[in-house]
């Protein structure tokens, strides 16, 4: 059987790469998901032009017709949710679950755009000069490079191209090589029933090396947004600072979620479940470390252990799967790497971190508890991005807020806690950009601000209206009339 090659999206035309990409499904290596063309960084440049060439068209453009464009966007996204699930929960191996409800998410957050599209206003300011007029407004920066990684196929650039177009920027999008499928259905819907005219939307699959190089370093992009890697995040951060680009990074996690002697123990137990094992553990908002009071220590190991025991993992499409395979091979020897260690460091597993047998080849891991950790661990400061989760044992309240913050990271961090006192003393003093109370630390709304401080974070947030910090420049007029 011949696949048919999905290809590239490059100033209003689709065109094969130089070379061509084999989408493995996670939970059955045997399943070729379909072939990706690869572009160089020739076709990058070629991208690059088309989005240069289009911005002044699109910014030009009415509000309404970006708002109708985003909103056409959006509607064929939620219809066709089932299927993009599906597509998505096939190639990056979260459930099919998980994977509706991203692509349902996708479509909102276009729905969302469309309507912000709209509501992009300014300031006028008394000026200290008589008969003169201040105005702030906001325009769109020009052509956005945007580069996503495989967790989120769909959510992550669909978050981050919507506002892109619904400000007037032209948008450059290089999806992760892991995970091309989800990305080259939304683009083609993007392009379709966005109907926008050539150049403002640009889809070029292929490595960092090359597509991502060709964005970093290309005077013509204005902005880079980036959620990946802490490691390439800071190299891009570098790159983009030498040439005087903005830029918006989006890095690790080593988020806390802290248990009190008080919380209520079922509760407790849903949170840091979903929180830690849920989506396979890989999301950079995941719960990866459990602060736990020794009050409520054992109790709450000993639930936990319950809960997971009673976890299906497996194929991600099938019926009554709790937790998807493992995105890669990679990723898979990653969680190897720090479930070993952490063995090594005087950890001790209480449940899971198994390889499992299944009735298809896939990269199955069963979640992992570790308990007996201590915050210097090495599994407790670097992120594992896996279904893998630490406890760490403190006495109280004090010991468990030092612990939570004593990280180079902060993106997330949650606590279980009945007492509106040490709730409110909470998220008054955690260090993550989102904080939050007796929920897990995953699982964001799509319309509030979202991202980190410290090692997570760079440049100003995603999502919801305060998007438009990144995705538009001030200009202050001043006008004596
Ligand atoms: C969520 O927790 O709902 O890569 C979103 C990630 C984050 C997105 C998390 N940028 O995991």
């Amino acid at each position: 059987m011949t696949t048919e090659l999905n290809m590239n999206f490059i100033a209003g035309d689709w065109l094969a790469g130089t070379d061509a990409n084999r989408n493995i499904n996670p939970s059955d290596t045997s399943d070729v998901v379909g072939e990706y063309a690869r572009a160089d960084e020739k076709q990058a440049l070629q991208a690059i032009d088309a989005a240069f060439e289009a911005r002044q068209l699109w910014q030009r453009k009415t509000a309404e017709e970006r708002s109708d464009a985003l909103d056409r966007i959006g509607t064929e996204i939620l219809a066709r949710r089932d299927e993009l699930g599906r597509l998505l929960s096939r190639e990056e191996g979260k459930t099919l679950g998980e994977g509706i409800g991203e692509a349902t998410r996708a479509g909102r957050v276009f729905k969302f755009f469309a309507g912000e599209a709209l509501r992009l206003g300014g300031e006028k300011l008394a000026s200290i000069r008589a008969g003169v007029e201040v105005d702030v407004v906001r325009e769109a920066e020009g052509v956005i490079g945007i580069i996503t990684p495989w967790n989120f196929p769909i959510a992550i650039p669909a978050w981050k191209i919507a506002p892109a177009l619904a400000y007037g920027n032209t948008v450059v999008f290089k999806p992760a090589d892991l995970v091309p499928g989800s990305a080259w259905a939304l683009s083609e819907i993007i392009v379709r029933a966005g109907a926008l005219p050539a150049g403002v939307f640009n889809l070029v699959m292929g490595a960092g090396s090359k597509v991502g190089n060709a964005m970093v370093t290309s005077p013509k992009v204005r902005a880079m947004t980036f959620t990946g890697s802490t490691g390439t995040g800071r190299q891009i951060g570098l790159r983009c600072m030498e040439r005087g680009a903005k830029v918006q990074l989006e890095m690790g996690g080593k988020n806390p979620l802290v248990i009190l002697d008080d919380a209520d123990l079922e509760q407790a137990v849903s949170v840091a479940i979903n929180g830690s094992f849920y989506s396979t553990g890989q999301r950079c908002t995941g719960s990866s470390r459990l602060i736990v009071q020794a009050g409520i220590h054992d109790r709450f190991v000993a639930a936990v252990v319950e809960r997971m025991a009673a976890l299906r993992t497996d194929h991600a499409l099938k019926d009554g799967t709790d937790i998807g395979p493992v995105a890669s091979k990679e990723q898979l020897d990653q969680d190897l790497f720090y479930i070993a260690n952490a063995m090594e460091e005087g950890g001790r597993i209480a449940a899971g971190g198994e390889l499992l047998q299944r009735e298809h080849q896939g990269f199955y891991l069963s979640p992992a508890l570790i308990v007996e950790t201590h915050n210097a661990m090495r599994v407790n400061r670097e992120e594992v991005f896996g279904p893998v989760a630490s406890v760490i044992r403190v006495k109280d309240y004090d010991e468990a807020l030092a612990v939570a913050n004593d990280t180079e990271f902060g993106l997330s961090s949650g606590i279980c806690t009945t007492s509106l006192k040490y709730a409110s003393d909470f998220k008054r003093n955690s260090t993550a950009g989102m904080v939050m109370v007796n929920v897990p630390t995953a699982g964001v709304d799509y319309h509030a601000p979202f991202g980190g401080r410290k090692g997570s974070s760079y440049g100003s947030r995603e999502q919801g209206s305060y998007a438009r910090e990144f995705y538009t420049s001030v200009k202050t007029t001043y006008t004596q009339a």
